[in-house]
């Protein structure tokens, strides 16, 4: 993700739900921000405090803010060059998140995500589930000698979480163009990457909040699939 990020042509960087700040570190490892602007922010001010420790060394390069991904009204319309989001979009109302990351982005900017997917596969998809619901909460349970809560909050909305096809099909309903993704670790994680497009050209996300026919049939579609993996998983 951080390479990811380290390759766009970007002036000002948002890092959204920064959490601890490790995009970010990995990113001025790669990239130096000589003449950028770097904003990190997270609506937890617990986590912002040790991101601000973990970033000290490298000097006052970041800004850190306490924001809400799903309302930042202290941020101006169009102006990040890059935004970025790493497993935080299915914590997050992800249609406010995704409205607000297309208002705050310029046009031609560009959209990052990092977020857990599905695995094509449905057996070793199936497998997987089964192993995070059983082995992981009792294993992580055992090594937090009985606080699982962190655990269960990283996976929380991990099965509900749209397919990798249907979450690009939702960030182009939001506006954004040449929405792509590319899955990792078989494809139990997935980063997406999308323009806002330069033009104001009336996005296909002017149907957001009625039904896009060809969209629904797609993520009821994978819905489905999730519902059925879910009840097998159970
Ligand atoms: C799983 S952590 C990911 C942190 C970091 N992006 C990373 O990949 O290491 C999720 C983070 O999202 C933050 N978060 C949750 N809801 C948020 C919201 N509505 N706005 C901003 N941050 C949020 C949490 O405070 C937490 O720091």
């Amino acid at each position: 993700m951080a390479q990811l990020i380290a390759r766009e042509h970007w002036a000002t960087l948002l890092d959204g739900a920064t959490g601890t700040g490790d995009i970010i570190t990995r990113l001025l490892a790669h990239k130096p921000v000589l003449g950028r602007t770097v904003v990190a922010y997270d609506v937890s001010a617990e986590m912002l405090a040790i991101a601000q420790r973990k970033l000290a060394p490298l000097g006052d390069v970041v800004q850190l803010r306490q924001l809400d991904a799903q309302s930042m009204p202290t941020v101006a319309d169009s102006s990040v060059d890059a935004y970025s989001m790493s497993f935080a979009l299915k914590i997050c109302n992800r249609d406010s998140a995704l409205k607000e990351a297309y208002r705050v982005i310029r046009p031609g900017g560009r959209l990052i995500i990092l977020e857990a997917s599905n695995i094509p596969w449905l057996p070793l998809q199936w497998a997987y589930l089964a192993y995070t619901s059983v082995c992981m909460p009792v294993f992580c349970w055992l090594v937090t000698r009985g606080d699982s809560s962190a655990y269960k909050y990283l996976l929380r909305g991990i099965r509900e979480f749209p397919s990798a096809e249907a979450l690009a099909a939702e960030i182009g309903d939001h506006g954004f163009r040449e929405v792509t993704f590319k899955r990792l670790s078989l494809g139990i994680v997935a980063i997406h990457t999308a323009i806002k497009p330069e033009s104001n050209a009336v996005p296909n996300n002017a149907l957001i909040g009625q039904v896009h026919p060809r969209r629904s049939a797609r993520v009821d579609r994978d819905i489905g699939k999730c519902e059925a993996v879910d009840r097998i998983a159970r």
